[in-house]
């Protein structure tokens, strides 16, 4: 595709060219993302390649991003150990690593794509893989991280949290192209949630952090969750609104509610892998 350079202001297309163009409209036309069409999109100092079914980074997450580092910078510990759960494209663990080099992070995913493309974003934007890991795993409840044989200073997640009865709701764009499950929290957007807070009471460092991306309904039902659930000794220690929360009135705008970020603290020594909901 040929681009203008700063002293031409036209160029004249051959037909090759329109033809391309004229693909590419169509595919806009069919509501796919511009990310998808075009196949990468920045991400940070990243540039991601981005392809369907996996989950477009959106730029409130780089704002997650910009918390965790900043909850790094007072601390002393070389060799941070961080877990990115939900990695979709790798977004918030790669910029984590590009960021900070006394970091090494687990990127987990129940996607396989995911995964892969994690892999390939590593590659392609020249992330040391000797502080990356990437893992295929799906958290549930027979399954919290119990089998890595490693504790976290930082867990941190932007998971599935819409509620289930608003993914219609959605986009076409979204509902037609992107995977679903990066997307379905399930009732109340807060299944998952619950699964992260819970697998983070046994996987953090005594005050170790938690952060989570999540719906501006959620930190109500997160401090009704740990009241209920005090053995897993996590506090909810700061709430931040994004950039664009300030209006939220409550109700579901096409690309879902903006988010907010719920940063959590490991206050005590827990062994609880249940909880009550
Ligand atoms: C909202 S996307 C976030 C992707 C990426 N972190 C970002 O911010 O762009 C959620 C991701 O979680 C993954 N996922 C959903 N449920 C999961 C589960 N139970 N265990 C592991 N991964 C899950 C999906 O495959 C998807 O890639």
């Amino acid at each position: 595709m040929p681009y203008l350079t700063y002293n031409q202001l036209e160029i004249v297309l051959n037909n090759d060219t329109i033809t391309e163009i004229d693909k590419l409209c169509e595919l806009r036309l069919k509501r796919m993302p511009i990310q998808y069409i075009i196949g990468e999109w920045p991400f940070r100092d990243l540039n991601l390649k981005i392809k369907p079914p996996v989950f477009i980074p959106r730029p409130e997450t780089e704002e997650l991003v910009e918390l965790v580092l900043k909850s790094i910078e007072p601390m002393s510990k070389t060799d941070l150990k961080i877990a990115d759960i939900c990695c979709g494209s790798g977004a918030i663990s790669l910029a984590l690593l590009k960021a900070n080099n006394k970091i090494s992070v687990i990127a987990v995913d129940r996607s396989n794509e995911a995964c892969d493309l994690t892999k390939l974003n590593a590659q392609l934007n020249y992330i040391d893989n000797k502080r990356l890991e990437v893992l295929l795993c799906e958290i549930n409840e027979s399954n919290l991280l119990e089998n890595i044989n490693q504790t976290f200073d930082i867990i941190v997640s932007n998971p599935p949290y819409i509620p289930q009865t608003e993914i219609s709701q959605l986009q076409p764009e979204i509902l037609l192209y992107e995977d679903i499950r990066a997307l379905d929290g399930g009732l109340n957007g807060f299944e998952t949630i619950k699964l992260i807070i819970t697998m983070s009471s046994n996987k953090l460092v005594t005050n170790g952090l938690l952060f989570l991306e999540i719906d501006p309904r959620h930190p109500q039902l997160i401090e009704d969750f740990l009241k209920k659930n005090t053995l897993l000794g996590l506090e909810l220690s700061q709430i931040y609104k994004d950039f664009c929360t300030t209006n939220y009135q409550g109700s579901v705008i096409n690309d879902g509610p903006s988010p907010i970020i719920a940063q959590m603290k490991k206050e005590k020594y827990s062994m609880s892998n249940s909880f009550n909901t």
